[in-house]
């Protein structure tokens, strides 16, 4: 059995649907998590999908993911731009990391434009709503070489 994809989500990511719809758009988390999963049995990929609002809870996950994941999908929120001890984490679990925004950083605040995460990722996607996770899919399924699962 293949290792999954772990897809992480960091603070605030919970409040998808309630917070700031005009950026983050109307889709819950449960909702992302639900196209995440849908795509990925496309790609013949299994995902795991998880949120926490707590940094070491992330770093936690990441270190796990060395032995347990084939790769991760980070939505690092607002640690993004903060967290050394993610960009760390990324660095020791040596496996392929993607940096996902629903929103595009680059035209917020100058503060958004700066990732800690992308030193440790090997690509960016942002800016194209849930349809990030997606397309991060996608990249990780041809790195990892994945054949998508022919349809029955
Ligand atoms: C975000 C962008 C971050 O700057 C912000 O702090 C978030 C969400 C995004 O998905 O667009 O919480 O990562």
């Amino acid at each position: 059995m293949a290792k999954p994809v772990y897809v992480l989500n960091g603070p605030n990511l919970n409040m998808l649907g309630l917070r700031e719809p005009s950026i983050y758009g109307a889709e819950t988390l449960a909702g992302v998590q639900r196209r995440t999963e849908a795509r990925a049995e496309l790609l013949g990929l299994e995902v795991d999908f998880r949120q926490s609002n707590v940094e070491g809870e992330l770093v936690t996950w990441i270190q796990q993911a060395r032995e347990a994941a084939s790769g991760i999908i980070l939505n690092a929120g607002a640690y993004t731009h903060t967290s050394l001890a993610l960009l760390d984490a990324l660095n020791a679990a040596e496996l392929p990391a993607i940096e996902v925004h629903l929103s595009n950083v680059f035209r917020r605040e100058s503060f958004r434009h700066h990732s800690f995460i992308s030193l440790g990722a090997r690509g960016v996607i942002c800016g194209f709503g849930p349809k990030v996770y997606e397309l991060a899919l996608e990249a990780m399924a041809e790195i990892l070489g994945q054949q998508p699962a022919t349809r029955a």
